[in-house]
């Protein structure tokens, strides 16, 4: 079967033939369509990240992805269902993993779909047990594929939710969130969807870029009634003062600095998720003594933010189908380019504002 490879420690990407996952009892055998591409991707095929699986040398990448049920086994799925399988697999000693929680894994030897230790989705067939994957509602169509993206910000969410039951009396406004002020930092797939979720489960929200107001990340969010910040001619420490600083803030931008500065900017018992994952080694000067002043005085929390288990993905499927019937179109509109796996260079390079979701189309 074709499938997008990467040999780990060394950069670069190609298409080849892998023999096809064996098939067992108890697994369902997926037919890959849509596989989506973000960062975590890019710095595989740069070689900075990536872990094949034992005793290989080549890891198929790929571990956003959207599947369609080839063989459902004894699962009870239905041929042809749409299904999205989750990214990491228990280690199989910790509490969390024996919990049904890898996300939360002590241990750090778990492994993940496409990324470290085990091939990912960018191939003609996979096969997967029933425990990892969450079947598509009826009603969403092919931006499904933003499911696992979208998991970031439903774990952000609803651990910051249940992290603020510390003051769960100033949580609950009359009518839900709407008195919580809430600013996402950047505008890649993970804060759109982390916009749009915090939205739909009734915070003001507030997302912020280096872009002006007319790219197609602003206008999706001005759609879904989002107001957008361009931080290229707005300070945002100026704004959140001048709207009385903000009660949760999720990071999306995976920029050290931009995270941590943003911290003061948060009002008393506010919360900060942070979801992106830098690189690099980069040394910041920071204004530490303000930071920390400001989490002990104001009794922040900062809480840190990767991967997600099972449930996350039910979330997101669940609040997608909100979305949908909310603003209809504008989780569609994300997925802004498909290309066919014989073109992966194309999509491995495509960036730019108007550049939201890059899928590899498994079905062209
Ligand atoms: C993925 C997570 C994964 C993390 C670290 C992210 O890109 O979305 O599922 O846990 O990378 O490997």
């Amino acid at each position: 079967m074709k499938a997008i490879v990467v040999k780990p420690g060394s950069p670069g990407v190609s298409l080849t033939d892998r023999k096809s996952p064996p098939k067992k009892d108890g697994l369902v055998t997926l037919t890959p369509r849509l596989v989506g591409i973000c960062g975590t991707d890019r710095e595989i095929i740069s070689a900075y990240y990536g872990q094949a699986p034992p005793g290989e040398e080549l890891l198929t990448i790929g571990h956003e992805s959207l599947c369609a049920v080839s063989d459902p086994g004894s699962s009870g799925l239905k041929e042809g269902q749409l299904v999205i399988p989750t990214v990491r697999r228990s280690c199989g000693a910790c509490w969390s993993c024996l919990h049904g929680q890898s996300d939360m894994c002590f241990t750090g030897n778990y492994t993940e779909r496409g990324i470290k230790g085990l091939d990912g989705y960018n191939s003609e067939s996979v096969v997967e047990s029933m425990d990892y994957i969450a079947p598509v509602p009826d009603g969403i169509g092919d931006f499904a594929v933003l499911t696992e993206p979208m998991t970031i910000g439903e774990k952000a969410i609803t651990q910051s939710l249940n992290l603020q039951k510390r003051v769960e009396w100033a949580w609950n406004c009359n009518d839900g969130l709407s008195c919580k002020k809430a600013l996402v930092l950047g505008t890649g797939p993970v804060g759109l969807l982390a916009a749009l979720i915090a939205k739909v489960r009734g915070f003001r929200v507030w997302a912020a870029d280096r872009h002006g107001a007319d790219t197609e990340r602003a206008l999706l969010l001005k759609s879904a009634g989002v107001e957008h910040i361009d931080s290229q001619t707005t300070s945002l420490t100026d704004y959140a003062s001048s709207i009385g600083q903000f009660d949760m803030i999720v990071e999306a931008t995976g920029d050290a600095a931009v995270g941590l500065d943003m911290i003061p900017s948060l009002g008393p018992n506010g919360i900060i998720a942070l979801t992106g994952i830098p690189g690099g080694s980069q040394v910041y000067q920071m204004p530490a003594v303000q930071i920390m002043r400001s989490i002990v005085l104001r009794n922040l929390v900062v809480v840190g933010i990767v991967n997600a288990n099972l449930s996350y993905f039910r979330d997101a499927l669940n609040d997608m189908v909100s979305i949908e019937k909310k603003y209809p179109g504008v989780l569609a509109k994300m997925v802004t380019h498909r290309f066919a796996p014989e073109e992966f260079a194309a999509a491995y390079s495509e960036k730019g504002a108007d550049v939201v979701k890059v899928t590899i189309d498994w079905t062209k």
